[in-house]
């Protein structure tokens, strides 16, 4: 996610501001940008793609001075890392900085286009300095032009706004992005987290959603943006030390991941739902409902965790599209000289987007003229540039180095692409996607149910963490699940663990089983529920201990097990993202118990740019 840092007070700001962004790399970005008023009163703004290293370089030819303005560190959404994209956007008398994502850009752009404004940049951050630009001009007062400016967006925004014709004010505005508001008895500090500002004041505010405030030198006033009525907030003392506040008060990178992944997947299917239209548009996939018309054959690849992410997708894309989908781990797809041309689509899936295996897979494909696409986390990344359309998840940058919450924005962008073929070729009803797309809107919300459950993980977790080997059963579009929940628990705890195929047990795991090979069954109510609780019972015959995730209510699963964890009901489609927290839950708890380093795990690399 993106970094913001402002600052208005008595002492030189520019080093607040570019020690705030350093406090905040933590976050993952790609450009990084400053926003000054000087001593001429002036705005003076200085951008550039890379790291904070470049902006520093560009500042010692270009220095900057004076003690109000903003700082921005930009992981990209919309539009590639490159100077022209990076924060603060400008405008007349204002620069802006801006985290979130507007639904509603390419519309308001339109409109601001076709009244003679121009833009410089790809991004949805431009589109609202351009929009307060006109609102001021037209209304003539500062604060009606940010009220009015707000009440035009739609999406997410933490924001803060410099205006050099009125140097001795900030203004910030939140919804749904992270901004604090930080101060001493002569200075006020605005910052997307705490550790940004805590080198100079422990004393914060945390604006709520939907919330304007506007500062000057000797105080602050919050208002609703909703009704414009004033807003007051008790101040909290920040008692985190700098190590805890770069993971938001979290222990390690990857439970912070965890307990985004809600975030994470509103901010993902925003990107390309109209909700109120309850239609799909994706801005940079190229895949139109001829080009969908002739594909005859989908080809997922990928590795590891988002090799599982291509496993549930078959099933999705089959049932809703009708169209046979192969999945390959791209380490194999790139040497088996596959059967490729213009009628297969191949989508290749890459967090990171640099996965030299991934890579090699996609430009197999490009070489044999087959459709391109890519499924990626990182904009600008090596694939999303070689791939003929992306798809980008909005998880945000993900640290540790166990994938968790770009897994389950990985499997709403392949929900996302089913749906939008499903539509472009007629292959479900309006109506359908309509509720599929209910669907989707009512995850985040039962992955928060899931998530507030997790004491139970944590129990399991102290009463299984010394075994030696562990079994995952599913089947169906859960299967993946299970072997997903096996690579969490292997590659952050080193515990051996095998996911399998629930109806393959009796030709062969079932070997294995006695009291010290613990199973952790996943049974979701439908036609294969009964065939999973025969695999219980198999597995209860033969003295092995069940750990049970069940779909429904408790008691469901007859008693026949150790442990019951209740995941709520949903789709088929999207069950999947719901049964992933708890195993990820799971893995985490033992890999704490067991002092392995969660976050960066033994001979593990958070990207193989290597074969
Ligand atoms: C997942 O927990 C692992 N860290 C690993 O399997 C990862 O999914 C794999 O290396 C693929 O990475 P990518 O998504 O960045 O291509």
């Amino acid at each position: 996610m993106c970094g913001i840092v402002g600052y208005i007070g008595a002492e030189e700001g520019k080093d607040i501001l570019i020690e705030g962004l350093r406090r905040l790399e933590y976050r993952g970005y790609d450009s990084a940008g400053i926003a000054m008023l000087g001593a001429d009163s002036k705005l003076h703004i200085v951008r550039c793609q890379g790291k904070l290293n470049g902006l520093e370089c560009k500042l010692r030819e270009e220095p900057v001075s004076g003690n109000v303005g903003v700082a921005h560190t930009r992981w990209a959404t919309h539009g590639r890392p490159s100077e022209e994209n990076a924060h603060p956007h400008r405008s007349g008398p204002f620069a802006l900085v801006h985290n979130g994502i507007i639904e509603n850009y390419a519309v308001l752009k339109q409109e601001l286009e076709s009244q003679g404004h121009s833009f410089t940049s790809q991004t949805d951050t431009e589109v609202i300095v351009k929009l307060l630009d006109r609102e001021w001009q037209r209304t003539g007062d500062y604060w009606e032009a940010v009220r009015s400016t707000l009440g035009k967006l739609k999406g997410s925004y933490a924001l803060v706004i410099v205006n050099e014709q009125e140097p001795d004010q900030l203004i910030a505005a939140k919804k749904e992005s992270p901004l604090i508001l930080g101060f001493t008895d002569s200075a006020y500090f605005l910052a997307s987290d705490v550790p940004a500002i805590l080198p100079y004041t422990r004393k914060v505010v945390y604006l709520n959603d939907e919330e304007l405030v506007f500062i000057n030198r000797h105080g602050y006033r919050i208002e609703s943006v909703v009704d414009g009525k004033e807003r007051v907030h008790e101040p909290h003392w920040v008692d985190w030390n700098p190590v805890m506040a770069e993971k938001a008060g979290y222990k390690h990178f990857m439970l912070k991941e965890i307990y985004e992944q809600p975030r994470a997947v509103i901010d993902t299917f925003r990107s390309v739902i109209d909700l109120e239209r309850k239609q799909i548009r994706f801005a940079e996939l190229n895949l139109d409902r001829d080009l969908l018309n002739r594909i005859k054959k989908v080809c997922l690849v990928a590795c590891g965790t988002s090799y599982h992410a291509a496993l549930v997708a078959k099933y999705m894309i089959e049932a809703l599209c009708r169209v046979p989908v192969e999945v390959d781990l791209a380490s194999e797809f790139r040497s088996r000289d596959p059967v490729l041309d213009e009628s297969v689509l191949l989508v290749v899936i890459s967090q990171s987007g640099e996965t030299a295996d991934t890579r090699a897979a996609l430009k197999e494909g490009i070489d044999k003229g087959a459709q391109c696409r890519a499924i990626v986390n990182v904009v600008g990344s090596s694939i999303a540039r070689m791939a003929h359309g992306v798809i980008y998840t909005h998880a945000g940058p993900e640290i540790g180095v166990a994938s968790t919450k770009a897994f389950t924005t990985q499997l709403v962008a392949l929900y996302l692409l089913a749906l939008h073929w499903a539509a472009e070729t007629g292959r479900q009803s309006v109506e359908a996607i309509e509720q599929y797309i209910q669907d989707l809107v009512e995850l985040p919300g039962k992955m928060e149910k899931v998530l507030g459950d997790a004491e139970k993980i944590g129990i399991w977790a102290r009463k299984y963490m010394h075994y030696k080997d562990f079994l995952y059963l599913a089947r169906g579009p859960l299967y993946p699940i299970a072997l997903e929940g096996a690579l969490k628990l292997k590659e952050i705890s080193y515990i051996h663990a095998e996911g399998y195929a629930a109806g393959e047990m009796k030709h062969g795991p079932i070997a294995l089983i006695d009291e010290d090979m613990p199973v952790m069954v996943l049974l979701k109510q439908g036609p294969l529920f009964e065939k999973m609780i025969s695999n219980v019972q198999e597995v209860k015959a033969r003295d092995g201990q069940v750990l049970t995730l069940i779909e429904g209510e408790p008691g469901d699963s007859g008693g026949l097990n150790d442990g019951e964890f209740v995941i709520p009901p949903s789709s088929d489609w999207l069950s999947p993202v719901l049964f992933s927290l708890p195993l990820q839950l799971f893995a985490y708890h033992v890999a704490v118990l067991r002092g392995t380093d969660v976050d960066q795990p033994r001979n593990l690399a958070k990207s193989v740019t290597v074969e």
